[in-house]
């Protein structure tokens, strides 16, 4: 069960929006669960987003078959097939482009962006990182968390900057650690979490009441000092 604690218009962009409904680029490494929130929710008419394509830079990445079977495009680069970050990501952005992406939607997607890719889709990036930023940013977050005897933990979506987990916050899933539970149980809760946010905070901006304006994330022609945080039990 959730319940939410506390709480733009369109503006210039360096690229532009098509009308609605927007287009998302999804980005996955690995398995995709949150992929399939997407996928589940958009098949429910839940989010306006059409997922426009799925890329990933593994080819066994399981995403890609969920993708598949749902029907979208998939794409696939291997990084290791380029000589270095920037290189790989004007590559990965050669490919979204030809499907015109509004957003790009990073689910689990295990690069460090260039600052070249950051800027190509400024203000147009996502991202969903399993804890309460700006508390641990960077990766093995939820046995950092049983290790620091936190009470607290969750995942925070976010708009992408060149600081790697440091762009303005947008919404946050936060719950409570249980007493005696492993890092595995706890980065199950934290993903159950994840697949209800971060579909709802593209839906933000495939509504067009999400945006990056002045550095900083605009919901509603309201500043976001703070996150969105809603809680979870
Ligand atoms: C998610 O928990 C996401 O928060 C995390 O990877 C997982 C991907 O799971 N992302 C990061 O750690 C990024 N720093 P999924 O492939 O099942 O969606």
């Amino acid at each position: 069960m959730a319940y939410r604690l506390g709480r733009g218009r369109r503006r210039r962009r360096s690229i532009p929006l098509s009308d609605l409904p927007r287009k998302a680029a999804v980005l996955i490494s690995g398995s995709g669960s949150n992929l399939q929130s997407f996928i589940d929710k958009s098949a429910c008419g839940d989010i306006d987003l059409d997922l426009c394509v799925v890329f990933s830079n593994k080819p066994d990445a399981y995403g890609l078959t969920r993708a598949r079977e749902a029907g979208i495009p998939v794409e696939c680069l291997k990084h290791g097939d380029y000589p270095d970050r920037e290189s790989f990501d004007r590559a990965v952005a050669a490919v979204l482009d030809r499907y015109s992406p509004d957003l790009i939607v990073l689910a689990g997607f295990m690069r460090i962006l260039s600052p070249w890719f950051v800027q190509h889709y400024a203000g147009h990036i996502l991202n969903i990182h399993p804890a309460l930023l700006p508390a641990y940013p960077g990766l093995d977050t939820h046995q950092r968390v049983l290790d620091a005897g936190e009470k607290w933990h969750g995942s925070t979506v976010h708009f992408v900057t060149e600081e790697l987990d440091g762009g303005p916050r947008i919404l946050q899933g936060r719950l409570a650690v249980n007493p005696g539970e492993s890092a595995k149980e706890l980065c199950r809760r934290v993903q159950a979490v994840e697949h209800q946010i971060y579909p709802e905070a593209a839906h933000w901006f495939g509504q067009g009441r999400l945006e990056f304006r002045d550095g900083a994330a605009w919901l509603d022609g309201g500043l976001l000092k703070d996150p969105v945080v809603t809680q979870y039990s």
